[in-house]
């Protein structure tokens, strides 16, 4: 199977042995018989492995292109997991507008055990340079960002992070796999809120781990079995069923998201507009270098909280919601929402500011959007 779109629909899957069942069954089972003591079919108890959850995890590996896959309950529990490789006193780099939840974990959960972190502006790889320390054990990267939708080099972190003998780590749920596959750059271990472009429904939630790192691998799965924060059977196969359409869905997010960016970009009364396809954009040339499109996800500028707050009153397509990925436009004020978490004045620092307006350009009809947009601009007097 060499084909992104092919491996998205057959890797992992085999049909069902026993019946011919072309879907993988969801294997609503808690534990397995065995034969006898010692002897068993490959499976034993659910919270260590699940025949559902085998096929997405070896589904989601070979779309990123490696060996092992290991899913969560969620994104954060997939995030969390990866914090467990390290010790009391290790320090991580950290890409400073990493999700708001990722930045809650660290700051919040792990400081207080005893981890270190610094958060940098990874778009320029030297400020990760000056940022690690004897005690760095890992970088964690997001690329492209959430939501200020900024581009980091993946090869220059990885090659960095080789050099100091860390481990590196990059969240790939806004780029998917299937425009940008991190470890073919040298990065060491994928993560993915599954909750977003992977399922595409929003009708689950889940996380995802790839890696090609025997001993990374042997220690998440010690994980899963131990802490037990795994996806369920009926998720894993939701999820499943999102990633075989994945190629044909991104295309479209693409084609829809660059329409309605180049629209939003020559739109009076809109200060500024992020998306890497846009040959404006800062990252714009190294977004085409290492990725084969420019994704769904905009952010843009309305310059003031009232005015952010007037236009989401008034979207009716666009739903105002928390979350991405899914087939719908869904629109989000990261402020109050995704980045609550994050103390204002970090914010202000990171450029998340309270007139940035972030949209999910869903798999409507891209003018549909538009007009949504438009109308709910004129309404706010924008
Ligand atoms: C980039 C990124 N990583 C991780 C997560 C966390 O995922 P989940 O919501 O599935 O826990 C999110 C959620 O929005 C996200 O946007």
């Amino acid at each position: 199977m060499k084909g992104f779109a092919t491996k998205a629909i057959h890797a992992g899957q085999e049909p069902d042995p026993g019946t011919g069942a072309i879907m993988t069954p969801v294997f609503l089972t808690s534990t397995y018989v065995q034969e006898e003591l010692g002897r068993n079919k490959g499976y034993e108890y659910s919270r260590v492995s699940n025949p559902t959850r085998t096929a997405l995890e070896q589904n989601v590996a070979a779309l990123e292109g490696g060996t092992d896959g290991l899913a969560f309950g969620s994104g954060t529990a997939a995030v969390d997991a990866l914090f467990h490789l390290l010790a009391p006193g290790d320090h991580v780099v950290m890409s400073q507008n990493v999700y708001g939840g990722t930045y809650r974990i660290a700051k919040m959960i792990w400081e207080v055990y005893g981890l270190k972190f610094s958060f940098v502006d990874t778009t320029d790889v030297k400020n990760i340079e000056k940022a690690i320390l004897p005690a760095t054990r890992m970088l964690f990267i997001e690329t492209p960002t959430n939501p200020t939708i900024e581009i980091t080099d993946l090869a220059a972190c990885a090659s960095l992070a080789k050099r100091r003998g860390i481990l590196s780590v990059a969240d790939n749920t806004f780029a998917t796999p299937y425009l940008q596959q991190p470890l073919s750059f040298g990065i060491d271990i994928v993560v993915h809120s599954l909750t977003k472009y992977l399922n595409g429904h929003s009708d689950m939630l889940g996380g995802l781990v790839v890696t090609s790192n025997a001993g990374v691998t042997e220690r998440l799965r010690f994980m899963q079995k131990a802490v037990g924060g795994i996806l369920s059977p009926f998720d894993s196969w939701l999820c499943l069923r999102g990633t075989k359409t994945l190629a044909v869905r991104m295309k479209q997010h693409c084609e829809n998201a660059d329409a309605v960016a180049r629209w939003l970009a020559g739109r009076k009364g809109i200060d500024r507009v992020l998306f890497p396809g846009l040959e404006s954009h800062p990252g714009h040339a190294l977004a085409k270098r290492q990725m084969r499109g420019f994704g769904g996800m905009i952010s843009f500028e309305l310059g003031s909280l009232a005015a952010a707050a007037a236009f989401l009153r008034n979207v009716r397509l666009c739903a105002l919601a928390e979350s991405l990925g899914g087939v719908e436009s869904i629109i989000t004020h990261p402020a109050s929402m995704t980045h609550a978490a994050v103390p204002p004045e970090e914010r202000k620092r990171i450029g998340v500011t309270d007139g940035m307006v972030r949209i999910s350009v869903g798999l409507e009809d891209a003018d549909d959007i538009i007009r949504d947009l438009d109308a709910a601009l004129h309404a706010a007097g924008i």
